[in-house]
């Protein structure tokens, strides 16, 4: 079921793993919430009247918005986990060589194999979130990529 919100980049799987995790995460303190953003989070805006972009859908709009909903997200945990001892942050984990692309539509693909030299592997783009899950010195809710 999942599977099927995301296809719209509605991306309430960052939120919704959050919530059913959370009074575990609050037992389980010190401890951290790292969601996956992206540089994309520039491309959107968040659009109130039409958050589903059922009226006007744009996959590249759709995905900046989603991008953008995971920052704003991280920054209110970290101001309603504050004092909890539960600490957020948001990754850009730079582009990077995985499955996403069989979402892109034929101009992203285009552009995809202009840049692929450039790109990260999977093991590479771990590393910002690596670094988010264990360097002792952190800003909560901030952005790193
Ligand atoms: N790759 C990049 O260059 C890049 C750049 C910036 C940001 N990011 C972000 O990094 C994150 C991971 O992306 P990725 O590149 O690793 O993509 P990916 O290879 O497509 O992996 C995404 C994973 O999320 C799972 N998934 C997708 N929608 C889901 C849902 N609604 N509920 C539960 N699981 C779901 C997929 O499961 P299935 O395999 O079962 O479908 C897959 O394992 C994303 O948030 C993406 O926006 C990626």
């Amino acid at each position: 079921m999942l599977h099927d919100v995301s296809v719209k980049h509605v991306d309430v799987g960052h939120f919704l793993l959050t919530f059913l995790l959370i009074e575990l995460l609050k037992r389980s303190a010190p401890s951290r919430i790292i969601n996956l953003s992206s540089m994309a989070h520039s491309w959107g805006t968040i659009r109130l009247d039409d958050i589903n972009s059922e009226r006007n859908y744009h996959s590249r709009r759709a995905y900046g918005q989603s991008k953008l909903a995971n920052i704003l997200f991280t920054r209110s945990l970290a101001r309603k986990l504050k004092d909890t001892g539960v600490t957020s942050y948001v990754v850009h984990p730079g582009i990077v060589r995985t499955e996403l692309k069989r979402h892109m539509n034929l101009g992203l693909l285009i552009m995809w194999k202009v840049v692929r030299p450039f790109t990260k592997t999977p093991v590479q783009g771990a590393q910002t979130t690596i670094y988010c899950s264990v360097q002792p010195e952190l800003e909560n809710g901030a952005y790193y990529r």
